[in-house]
This record gives structure tokens, sequence and C-alpha cells, in this order.
């Protein structure tokens, strides 16, 4: 389990999403990768920690050039209208992103030229001629080993068109990285997670590094060299730098450089080769100190079946809101899916898990719960008494349950983090069962009393620790549990709430879907 989590000191907490290709609009797998990230920012945020969360939107190069030739605007304003279509996902799936960055800002442009710079002072820099394969699809060079061929076509191992690329290039010494790098991966055993990811990592490391060429002639749409403006540099290293951008770089006096290194680097699978081979390396040749984590996902199929434009099965994020709701969606797709794995979604499994987790495990609790309150203690919490042994067993996995979930959310582990959480669920409602409150009115109140303050006190820190994954549903279950604004963090919960405290009268908060689809 320790080769899995981060090591990170407390206080400061930097994290952050890839910046999205703004040439097309946002499907489920950007909402997922920046959901995983939102998730973690806010229980940072509920620990106490000084957070930091980054996204935003990655707009140069020959791939956003061409989007734009093809809707026949200036890539300028077409990257205006794209990336303000992940702005208002953003807004949309609730994130809590501190800042949003878009690569055309010139802070952006200045961070680049500084980093340039250092690599260029420090001899890692030279001046060649590149000529080899190129995906714009990818915006990456392949060797001509790695290429498949599919009827008689040339294609990247991603599946995307190559073409051949030949023009004047600077490049980076990666090649004397390789030995390095190995040591830096040994040295720092959780920075590349999960490990299956990891490992192929180093399998292509130790396989041998080529140098990587970091500029481009052929088109324009980049930032240009410093000192050589007939170049653009190369997409990647432009968009890698962001991450220091919003942190003040080069300004290393901007007090938000106090958050860099990043703790995590959330990635897709397909781009984890950027982040955790050329990104350490173009920061230890500057001499700028390495992000602690890069934790590579999976991808998700629709219904079985590869997520295309052209199989015309990409899921509309903004879609699946309308119909299910934010938080129903949130849950799902850190509760279906191990995060690390590839998974499916299905319309099925959602509404399957929507009704059964939601709706009826924990709505219904804390609706059970709630009522009894409202119906026979007058809407007033009880007084807190000591717990007998009874309601240890309810008590004890309750109040145990932040540090589970903390220790699977520092491993990245969210469906694990939610199934504790569920494990309580499913506990609170046999142990309701096996008390039955609802009979010991008349036979012994003060018991039944004691009964539903036990209750009260488990849904307080389900509804605590669920804030991250299903903010606005569990702010209302939070102010149906009596539970102030100032006492919702996890170190309030050491806190008991004050005896008499008035509750409103509950409503649901999941709906049941009816669907036979
Ligand atoms: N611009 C680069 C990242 C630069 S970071 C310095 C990029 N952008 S992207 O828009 O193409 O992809 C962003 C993320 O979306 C990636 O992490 C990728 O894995 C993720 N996904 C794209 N399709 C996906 C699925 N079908 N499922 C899950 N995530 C997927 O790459």
């Amino acid at each position: 389990m320790s080769g899995e989590s981060a090591a990170a000191p407390a206080g400061r907490f930097y994290l952050t999403t890839p910046i999205y290709y703004v040439n097309d609009k946002p499907h489920i797998g950007h909402a997922y990768t920046s959901l995983a990230a939102d998730v973690l920012a806010r229980w940072k945020r509920l620990e106490g920690r000084d957070v930091f969360f980054l996204t935003g939107t990655d707009e140069h190069g020959q791939k956003v050039e061409k989007a734009a030739a093809d809707a026949g605007m200036e890539p300028q304003a077409f990257t205006d209208r794209v990336s303000g279509s992940f702005r208002d996902l953003a807004v949309r799936m609730g994130f809590s992103n501190d800042d949003f960055i878009r690569t055309t800002e010139e802070r952006h442009k200045r961070a680049c030229a500084a980093l340039w710079e250092r690599l260029k002072a420090a001899g890692d820099i030279y001046l060649g001629h590149y000529e080899g394969w190129y995906a714009v699809r990818d915006e990456a060079f392949y060797g001509p080993d790695e290429l498949i061929e599919k009827d008689g076509i040339k294609l990247a191992p991603t599946g995307a068109p190559v073409e051949w690329v030949r023009e004047p290039s600077w490049f980076f010494r990666l090649s004397a990285w390789e030995e390095r790098l190995l040591r830096f991966y040994e040295e720092h055993p959780d920075f590349i997670a999960p490990t299956t990811r990891r490992n192929e990592v180093l399998a292509f490391v130790r396989s041998g590094l080529q140098d990587l060429s970091i500029s481009r002639t052929s088109f324009r749409w980049g930032v240009p060299v410093p000192g050589d403006p007939e170049h653009v540099m190369y997409v990647w290293l432009d968009a890698l730098t962001n991450y220091i951008t919003a942190v003040g770089y080069p300004d290393e006096g901007d007090p938000l450089w106090r958050f860099w290194p990043a703790d995590i680097h959330f990635v897709g699978k397909d781009i984890l080769r950027f982040h955790a081979i050329y990104w350490p390396a173009f920061l230890m040749a500057a001499g700028i100190e390495t992000p602690r984590r890069i934790f590579a996902h999976g991808w998700w199929t629709n219904e079985g079946q590869k997520i295309s434009k052209s199989l015309g099965n990409v899921i509309d994020p903004l879609a699946l809101i309308d119909e299910f709701g934010l938080d129903p969606v949130r849950f799902f797709l850190l509760r279906e899916v191990p995060f690390g794995n590839d998974g499916d979604f299905s319309r099925r499994a959602l509404i399957g898990r929507l009704n059964s987790e939601l709706a009826n495990d924990l709505g219904n609790l804390a609706n059970r719960v709630l009522s009894l309150i409202q119906r026979n203690l007058d809407g007033r919490l009880p007084a807190a008494e000591a717990p007998t042994e009874a309601d240890q067993q309810l008590l004890g996995p309750a109040d145990a349950l932040p540090a589970g979930v903390a220790e699977a959310l520092d491993r990245q582990a969210y469906h694990e983090a939610l199934e504790r959480v569920w494990q309580v669920v499913r506990l609170g409602n046999s142990w309701i069962d096996g008390q039955k409150p609802w009979s010991l009115k008349k036979t012994d109140p003060v018991r039944m009393a004691a009964v539903l303050r036990s209750l009260h006190q488990a849904l307080r820190v389900l509804a605590t620790v669920l804030q991250p994954f299903m903010p606005a549903t569990m702010a209302a279950m939070l102010d149906q549990l009596g539970v102030e604004a100032g006492e919702r963090s996890l170190a309030a919960l050491a806190v008991p709430l004050p005896e008499g405290r008035a509750l409103p009268p509950p409503a649901p908060l999941f709906r049941k879907i009816e669907d036979a689809a």
C-alpha cells in the first residue's frame, strides 16, 4: 500500500488537471479528470490544508490551428470560444478550481520564454533538423518502429494518422537524462501511479530515449522561441509549463510560488509519457523542483464501445447532468470504476447505483432518522449521552470513517473511499432495524432519544465526508441535520452539536429514477 501513497507535508497542497485542447467541445473524459481533482481539492480543504487547484486550456499547436481553420476562424477567436465552453463545464460540474489558465495568456508566454532560456543556459538545448513521423492528433513524434500499419496506412500506436515532417528544429537533450530519470523514479517510488503504469514508463525509459524536438517551423500558432522567432515552441513544452506559470513562474517571489512543487498532476493514461518523462527532465534540467506525483487514470468506453466522434457515441456531461442531476453524476463516475482502470459507462449501471445506493441506502436512512426526530422529539436534537455498547457498534465505525476516507483518497482510490462510506451507510440501516427506535417511543423514550442521537451523529459524519463528492446535496443534508456552516469541517466532528438544536423538517435528498431503457 505504501508504494501507492503520496507523502506530502501538511500545509499547502497543489493539484492540477491536464489543460484541455480547445479543438472540440468538452466530453465525459475531460469532466472525469477534473472531477477527480476537484474531489481531492475539496477533501484537502476539509482537512484544513491551504489548497491551490488549477485547470485550464491548451490552445496552441497544429491541431488547434487546424480546427480553427476548419471552422473558418482566426485561431485566437476560435480558442476564445472553445475555451469558454471548458470554463462553462467547470462551472456546471461544480469544480472548485482556484484558477483557469489559458496558454494564450501573456503570463504564460513569459513563463515559457523564461523556462526556455533556463534550459538553453544549462546547455540542454541545441539547434538541428527534425526528420520523422508526427501525429497531429496526439501532437507527438513517433519513431518508425512504434508505428502500426492498417489498410496500407501508417498510424501511431494510438491510432492517430501520422505525417512525415522535415524541418529545422531545436532539440532537448533527452537522451542525456535516461540514467538520471531512472534514478529519480527509484528514489521517488510514489512519483508515478498506479504501479502498472509506472512499470510501463520505466520500461520505456530503459529501452532508450531519443533527443526531443521542441520547436516547429512549419506553422505559426505557438509561443515564439526566444531569439529565434521563426520557430514556435513544441506544444507539449508550452503546455506542461502551465503548471508553473499559474503559481507565478518565473517570479519565484510570487506568493503563489509557495505551492510549487505540485503535490499531484492528474492525467489520463494517454498523456502519461509527457508528464512522467519529459516534464521531470525539463524541470531537472532547468533546476526547478519536480512535482511529487503523477496519477494516470483509465479511459471510459460507452456501453462497451470506444468513445469517438466518428462513432457518434460521445457522452456529453451536460446532458447527463440535465437528466440525472449533478451530484448523482459526480458520485457515479467515481463510484463505478476503480480510479486508474478503464471503465464502461452504461445507463443501467448508472440508474442502478443511483436508485440503490443514493435513494435507498443513504436517502432513506437520512429520511427515516430525521422524520423520527421530527415526529417524536419535536424536531429537537436530543442530548449526547455516554454511548452504550450497542451505540458503539455504530459510532465506532462512523468515527473511524474520516481517517479511512483520507487514507484511500491519499492513494486516489476514490471507489475505495466510497465503499468505506457505504459500509457505514449499510451499517446504519441494519443498526436502526435492530434498535427499532419507532417501537421505543412508548416503552423506553429515553433510549429512543439516545438511539436517534447516535444515528444523527453517524449521519453527520457521513454527510461531512461526502461533501467533496456531492457538494450541493450534502450541504442540504447538513442543513437538515442542523449542522451550521462553521461546523462542517473534519476537525469540527470532534465537537458534538448542542442539545436542543432545532432541525428543519426533512425533505428527500435523492429522487428515484424510473427508467426501463
Ligand atoms: N492538451 C493535452 C494535455 C496537456 S497537459 C499539460 C490533452 N488534452 S485533451 O483534451 O486531449 O485530453 C485531456 C484529458 O482527457 C486526458 O487526460 C485524457 O486522458 C482525457 N480523456 C479523453 N478521452 C477520455 C475518455 N474516453 N475517458 C477518460 N478520459 C479521457 O491531452
